[in-house]
Order: structure tokens, then C-alpha cells, then sequence
């Protein structure tokens, strides 16, 4: 079977083709390398003695997609192209609202074209926006959450439910991702960001490396056990086989038609202060860091009830924050600049 994965030479797609890789399934990549390398693919295949089809495009490049579905015989599409920057989003909204949601309905039209039905789209836990209680469940309404980015998501999940009520071939499944981090066992792909880190984990293990001085925790003051926020970490390897259990989800259930939404989390929240010395413990050897004032848009805690994606995916993430910490740290020290070096 034939799986295209959109945005697969980024963070979750390369871990997510390897996953693929592993499962038997073929690989092709179609991603225009504007936040990421062709490295992780090469080391991709690598680690797993396969070899991966690679086109360099844009998801709204209809023409260049269209010459991939003529040229492979795409079973499946699985759908992580897309700008991910929340503070960024705020700055340049357009170019979010172009690239994830127009990107997205592009995608589609080719794939309805091509007679393609299989898609999985990374969706967010940023969907439930700031409405719901905790822990959330797919049963809650969509929310509105407070980013042009966490917009972006809400507004391609309307797509695809209207998309599936107009197609009655259409068969997707929207994973709502929560807070992936770490890396492959090996430390050889792992999470690259451009500049300066904006998620937590990248931040902390660049300061433990020595390339920044210290982690601002933004905020000590929210009403949770320690005060800082709290989140739901996953192992990106087990967020990787989410993804198989999902397309083996699709190959199993003929019958199903419309767009069906998993949670993909642990379903435990974990603060700042606990990510922090975990990651301490890792390393043995402690990180700098200094309490400053909240970031804007920033919930106290959330975290997954992941019921739905462990009995019908028959999913669940199972590797420990302690190993989170240590393949993030193997990740960043062997390779301390990345996929540049
Ligand atoms: P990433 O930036 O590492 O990967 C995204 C990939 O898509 C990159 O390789 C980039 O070059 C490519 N890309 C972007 N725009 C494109 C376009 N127009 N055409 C072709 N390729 C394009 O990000 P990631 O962390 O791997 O995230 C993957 C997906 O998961 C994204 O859709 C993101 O919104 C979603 N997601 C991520 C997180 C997270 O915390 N990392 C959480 C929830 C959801
Ligand atoms: C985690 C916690 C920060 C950096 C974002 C998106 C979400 C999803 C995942 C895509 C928060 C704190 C962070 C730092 C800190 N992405 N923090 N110092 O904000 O939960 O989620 O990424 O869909 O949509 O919003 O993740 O890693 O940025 O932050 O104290 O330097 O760490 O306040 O509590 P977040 P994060």
C-alpha cells in the first residue's frame, strides 16, 4: 500500500514515515523543505535499510500534486504540511489561512480527482479551543482557540466534515495531536527548529547543550498543583504509530465513510516545573531557568482523554516521560545543530 505523506521531512512526518516504513507500508514525501531538510529523510532510510520517494513541492502547487498522483499509485494520504508557529500565525495570518487551509482544500481536490479516498489530517488539541473542560474528549464542540494557527485547524476540520457529506467515498480521520516531543531511540531525527525555539522542549534541551543561556517558564502563577502550566506530553514515536494504527483503523473498516476525530495523548497533565527537572534527571546535570511573566494566549492545563483512540485505534502511547527526556537528549546531543551539520 501506497501512503503520500504530505510535510513528511518535518518533526512528526519523518518519525511518521520511519513508523510507516517499519509497517511494510511504501512512502511518498511531497514537501516544499520550507521548515525542514531532505537529511531526515536520507537518515530515515538510513534506519531503515528502505529507500522513500521524495518530490519537493508546495501543497498548493495543484499541478505539481497532480503529477504525483499520475505518477504513483497513492492508496492513502496522510497530511502534516502546514505552518505551525502560534506567536508567528498572529503576525502573518494570511500566509497561515493560505498554506493550512487552502493548502489543505487543494489537497483535496486533487485527491477527489484521483479518486483518492483515505486521508488523515493532523489536527490539534488546539481545536477545543478555550470553551472546554478538561480533560477533552471528541464528543465537545470545536472551540475558538486564539490563534490564527489553532484557527486554521478548526476551519480545515469544518472542511473536512463538509467535504465528507458532499463525498460519500471520502474517508478521513482528523488526530488531535496534543503536545508531541522527543525523538527516534536512535538521537538520529529528531525535532530542528529554525531560530529560536518556541515550544518548551526544544528551549530546555538547548539550554542544557549550552546554545542559550536559560528557559524563561513563562508564568508561576496559574491555578494549578505547582503553578506553572500544564500539558500533555507524548512520545513522538508512539504520536508515529498512532498515525499506522489509524491508516490500519481505515484498511479494516470498509464500510466506514465520513470524517471520524481521535485524541492522541497520554492522558495525564504534566507542569513546566516537572518537565524541567525531569529533563534535570536525564541529563544529570541541572538547566538554568528563570520565572517571568505569562505568554499570552497560554491555557492553564490540558490534557486528553485518549479512550476513543485506545479502543477503537487500539492505540496507546506507552513510552515514559523519562524516555521522552532521554531520546531528546540523545537527539540534541549528538546532533547539536541540527539536520545543518
Ligand atoms: P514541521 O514544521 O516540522 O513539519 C511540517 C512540514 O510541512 C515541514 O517539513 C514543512 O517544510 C512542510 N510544509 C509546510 N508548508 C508546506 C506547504 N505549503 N507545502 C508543502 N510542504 C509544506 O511541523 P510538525 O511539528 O512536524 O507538525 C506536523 C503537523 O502536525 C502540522 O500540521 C502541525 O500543525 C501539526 N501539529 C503539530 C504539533 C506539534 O506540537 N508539533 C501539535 C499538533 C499538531
Ligand atoms: C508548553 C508549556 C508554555 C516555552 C503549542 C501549540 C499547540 C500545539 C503544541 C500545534 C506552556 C511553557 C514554553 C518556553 C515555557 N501545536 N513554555 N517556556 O503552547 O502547549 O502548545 O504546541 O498544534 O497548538 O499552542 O506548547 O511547547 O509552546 O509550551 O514556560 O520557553 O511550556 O507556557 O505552558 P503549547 P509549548
Amino acid at each position: 500500500m501506497q501512503v503520500l505523506v504530505t510535510g513528511g521531512a518535518g518533526y512528526i512526518g519523518s518519525h511518521t514515515v520511519l513508523s510507516l516504513l517499519t509497517h511494510n507500508y511504501d512512502v511518498v514525501v511531497y514537501d516544499n523543505l520550507s521548515n525542514s531538510s531532505v537529511e531526515s529523510i536520507a537518515r530515515v532510510e538510513k534506519l531503515t535499510g528502505k529507500s522513500v520517494s521524495f518530490v519537493e513541492g508546495d501543497i498548493c502547487d495543484k499541478a505539481k500534486l497532480s503529477d504525483v498522483f499520475e505518477q504513483f499509485n497513492i492508496d492513502a494520504v496522510i497530511h502534516f504540511a502546514a505552518l505551525k508557529a502560534v506567536g508567528e500565525s498572529a503576525q502573518i495570518p494570511l500566509s497561515y489561512y493560505q498554506n493550512n487551509v487552502h493548502g489543505s482544500v487543494c489537497l483535496l481536490e486533487v485527491m477527489q480527482q484521483y479518486n483518492v479516498h483515505n486521508f488523515i489530517f493532523s489536527s490539534s488539541a488546539t481545536v477545543y479551543g478555550e470553551e472546554n473542560d478538561v480533560p477533552y474528549v471528541e464528543t465537545m464542540k470545536l472551540g475558538t482557540p486564539s490563534s490564527p494557527y489553532g484557527a486554521s485547524k478548526v476551519m480545515v476540520e469544518r472542511v473536512l466534515a463538509d467535504f465528507a457529506l458532499s463525498d460519500t467515498n471520502f474517508r478521513g480521520v482528523s488526530l488531535r495531536y496534543f503536545n508531541p516531543i522527543g525523538a527516534h531511540e536512535s538521537g538520529d531525527i529528531g525535532e530542528d527548529p529554525k531560530g529560536i525555539p518556541n515550544n518548551l522542549l526544544p528551549y530546555v534541551a538547548q539550554v542544557a547543550v549550552g546554545k542559550r543561556d536559560k528557559l524563561s517558564i513563562f508564568g508561576d502563577d496559574y491555578p494549578t498543583a505547582d503553578g506553572s502550566c500544564e500539558r500533555d506530553y507524548l512520545h513522538v514515536m508512539d504520536l508515529a504509530q498512532g498515525h499506522v494504527a489509524a491508516l490500519d483503523w481505515l484498511n479494516s473498516n470498509n464500510e466506514f465513510r465520513g470524517v471520524e476525530a481521535f485524541n492522541l495523548g497520554t492522558g495525564n497533565g504534566v507542569s513546566v516545573f516537572a518537565i524541567v527537572k525531569a529533563f534535570e534527571q536525564a541529563i544529570n546535570n541541572s538547566i538554568a531557568f528563570e520565572v517571568s511573566p505569562r505568554r499570552a494566549g497560554d491555557l492553564p492545563a490540558f490534557w486528553a482523554n485518549a479512550t476513543k483512540a485506545n479502543n477503537e485505534l487500539n492505540w496507546q502511547a506507552s513510552r515514559s516521560l523519562e524516555q521522552m527526556m532521554s531520546d531528546t537528549w540523545r537527539w540534541q546531543l549528538n546532533n547539536p545543530d541540527g539536520y545543518q551539520a
